[in-house]
């Protein structure tokens, strides 16, 4: 899979290689590429904003530099995913990442300010799948961390990121509820003891606890998330 990420604050991305995605770049499993908007840009000051049409606080970012880039981006078939992350945006789940872990091309286009001209969406719609998705009900300063989020959760789920692929199974989100709590040694540790049933070796009775703890920890935090 190819990423690009379009941002005025490439630094940002520099997070992507370390660890299980730095190796992954380093092993082509993943292309990954942070794209300067100011280099789009044509006057002495690189100006990416400006003032929104018919008032209101605060600048918007212009479309001419981003009409540049996505032109440099997007591929010609028609097959990229241009992501835009934004409060205003569907919420990004579980499924959300394994749909775009499937896809072939990502392009993430990070907004500051007050947001992106309505019109680079609007002309975008045409040569690519165009999403707004957020990251959760609250107001970051930009697109970077949201993307950052959004990258790392759906590039672990591409085959050979990580390692131990089981672990992606038993995951919170990966059957709809939340991980059961999990222990390792000492077995005593302040006094406070491993549950019995998982340090006896029956694996029925192991399997049949977690799930009850997953069901109890679902119903006392995210009740939202049972049918
Ligand atoms: N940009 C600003 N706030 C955001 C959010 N909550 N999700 C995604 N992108 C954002």
């Amino acid at each position: 899979m190819r990423i690009d990420a379009i941002t005025i604050f490439p630094e940002y991305f520099a997070a992507l290689d370390i660890s299980l995605l730095g190796k992954a770049q380093e092993n082509k499993v993943i292309e990954f590429n942070a794209v300067d908007l100011r280099n789009y840009t044509h006057d002495k000051h690189k100006t990416v904003d400006d003032s929104p049409y018919g008032g209101g606080a605060g600048m918007l970012m212009k479309p001419e530099p981003w009409g540049e880039a996505l032109d440099d981006l997007l591929k010609p078939d028609g097959s990229t995913v241009l992501i835009v992350p934004s409060p205003a945006g569907e919420l990004f789940k579980q499924a959300t990442a394994q749909e775009l872990a499937q896809k072939e091309h990502l392009v993430f286009a990070c907004g500051r300010y007050e947001g992106i001209d309505q019109r680079v969406f609007d002309w975008a719609s045409d040569k690519a799948e165009v999403r707004l998705i957020s990251l959760g009900d609250y107001v970051l300063n930009g697109g970077e961390v949201a993307a950052l989020a959004m990258i790392e959760a759906i590039a672990r789920l591409i085959p050979g990121v990580i390692g131990n692929a089981e672990s992606l199974v038993e995951e919170s989100h990966s059957d709809g509820l939340l991980e059961y709590p999990s222990y390792t040694k000492p077995a005593v540790w302040r006094e406070l003891e491993v549950p019995e049933v998982l340090r006896g070796g029956n694996h029925a009775e192991i399997a049949k606890w977690r799930h009850e703890q997953s069901v109890a920890r679902t119903k006392a935090v995210r009740p939202d998330l049972l049918p």
